[in-house]
């Protein structure tokens, strides 16, 4: 009989390698996605895991009706913000996030997005497919010798900065956490938000959105950008105040703007859309086959040694 089993519920796609390694540590898996929160809140009482990625919304009430069985929430990626994580903390139930898995693949769709923008290449494909061969309407700006401002300086950023000097780009970072030690070990030059604000030709984001950075680029702070500044967001869509953004676009103070992410997700509408200059993308920042393998591996393998060994050390 399997009634003592440990059981995992994944709810959302995963790469199949998370239910394997669940079932080789002898852990029962089962496999939903696409519950509504009523619906899973109606079975979530019968496991000790939940593993997510970003559709699964895990609110207070999920939580309550998984308790008292439910002991770890294993998040197959980085931001935590689709799980009320103080809720967890209070009923006992472990968050934990996957924070190097999907960086350098993150870090990468922001380099495309400076391509991108700096080229116009999605607006010149559009154009050249369309029959149109406007050759002299696509005049684009170098990397090369430019300042890149990163605000934040983690993982994701650090990587970024790497690869962009790499470009012949310089780099300046505004990250409180930032070490003057490790911003000399990376090659950055640790800023003040401000000065990062004035001196930047590119801007991209790599914090996660919190009440420290929630609108960080807020329509006082797009004011203070260079004239043309062109901007990147993987992050988080909170992080940007999207109306002063659609102004800065159409005034042209910010020459472009290239979006992953969004206020409101999923963004099948939004006030920025059709706005001169910008550029988008369906939070496709961790989408790459080797991002989502190392994820799963990585959430599987953590919640696996915290169900099956954490469990004993704390008996
Ligand atoms: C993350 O937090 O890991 C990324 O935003 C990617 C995702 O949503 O899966």
């Amino acid at each position: 009989q399997v009634t003592n089993a440990v059981k995992v519920l994944i709810s959302d796609k995963m790469d199949p390698r998370a239910a394997a390694i669940f079932r080789d540590r002898g852990i029962e898996v089962d496999e939903k996605t696409g519950l509504s929160p009523e619906e899973l809140s109606a079975i979530i009482g019968d496991y000790d895991g939940l593993a997510v990625r970003s559709s699964t919304r895990v609110s207070a009430a999920v939580m309550d009706a998984a308790l008292p069985r439910l002991k770890v929430i294993g998040r197959a990626g980085i931001g935590v913000d689709t799980i009320d994580v103080p809720a967890a903390s209070a009923r006992g139930i472990v968050v934990m996030n996957t924070p190097f898995g999907n960086s350098i693949t993150t870090a990468e769709h922001a380099i495309a997005m400076l391509f991108a923008l700096a080229r116009e290449i999605p607006q010149a494909d559009q154009s050249t497919q369309a029959g149109k061969w406007e050759k002299n309407r696509f005049m684009g700006v170098e990397l090369a010798g430019k300042t890149l401002g990163l605000i934040g300086c983690g993982n994701i950023g650090s990587i970024v900065a790497d690869r962009a000097h790499g470009l012949k780009m310089k780099v300046a970072a505004f990250d409180p956490f930032l070490s003057p030690e490790r911003a000399v070990e990376l090659g950055v030059d640790k800023v003040e938000l401000d000065e990062l604000l004035a001196r930047a030709d590119f801007i991209t984001l790599h914090t996660p959105l919190t009440d420290q950075t929630r609108g960080i680029l807020s329509r006082e702070a797009l004011a203070r950008t260079k004239k043309g500044v062109r901007i990147v967001n993987c992050a988080r869509g909170g992080l940007i105040d999207e109306e002063a953004l659609k102004d800065g676009l159409e005034t042209g103070h910010v020459a472009g703007a290239a979006l992953d992410v969004f206020a409101k997700e999923p963004a099948t509408e939004n006030p920025l859309f059709g706005t001169p200059g910008l550029i988008c993308t369906p939070h496709l920042g961790a989408s790459t086959n080797e991002a989502q393998v190392n994820v799963a591996i990585q959430v599987a393998e953590q919640m696996a040694d915290y169900l099956l060994l954490g469990g004993i050390t704390n008996a």
